[in-house]
């Protein structure tokens, strides 16, 4: 009968929600503690994934994408072989790489994008600079792996351009 009573009844209802919030905050806290002690042993927090270009960071059919988009976009300055000409340097060999020793792929990819074509950068999308960085990496003798070199830059921030140890 009292909970017929519109007044009576949302004040029961709020008391309700109230005590019942209370009640859920202490026991939420003593069972978010007990869960981490609980997954502690199982799930221990997974460390960034750092990989090197020796990894296998690429697939082999993306490389060949990327030699198509090398062959129509880049050749006409770095050469059919990458060996460079005129004012345009190579993208092979030690006079590449040293300049990208401990360097990162994801800067790589970056670097093309907003500064290649020379004569008119900025219109390449990220992905086709990627698969041309892919290319760029099998040409340099780092081997393909099973999956594509994602186009997402945190993911190839997190791969190192290495010496061979
Ligand atoms: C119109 C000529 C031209 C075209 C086309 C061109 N480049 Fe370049 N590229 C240059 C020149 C000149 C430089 C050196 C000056 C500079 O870095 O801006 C250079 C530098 C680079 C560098 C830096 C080299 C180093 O030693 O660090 C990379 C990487 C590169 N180009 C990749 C590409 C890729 C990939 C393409 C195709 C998507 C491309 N370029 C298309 C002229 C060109």
């Amino acid at each position: 009968m009292f909970l017929r009573h519109p007044r009576l009844g949302v004040y029961a209802c709020a008391a309700l929600a109230a005590g019942g919030l209370i009640l859920s905050l202490a026991g939420g806290a003593t069972s978010v503690a007990s869960a981490a002690e609980a997954a502690a042993p199982e799930a221990p927090a997974p460390a960034p994934e750092a990989r090197s270009v020796w990894d296998g960071v690429y697939s082999a059919a993306q490389a060949a994408r990327g030699k198509k988009a090398y062959d129509t976009e880049c050749a006409r300055c770095h050469g059919d072989a990458l060996l460079g000409g005129e004012d345009s340097p190579p993208l092979v060999d030690q006079e590449f790489l040293k300049g990208w020793y401990g360097k990162n792929v994801g800067r790589l990819v970056d670097q093309t994008r907003r500064t290649m074509p020379s004569d008119g950068p900025g219109r390449l999308s990220r992905q086709l600079c990627t698969d041309v960085v892919a290319y760029l990496l099998n040409a340099n003798g780092f081997p393909a792996g099973k999956a594509d070199l994602v186009n997402d830059a945190t993911a190839q921030k997190q791969i190192t351009i290495e010496a061979k140890k």
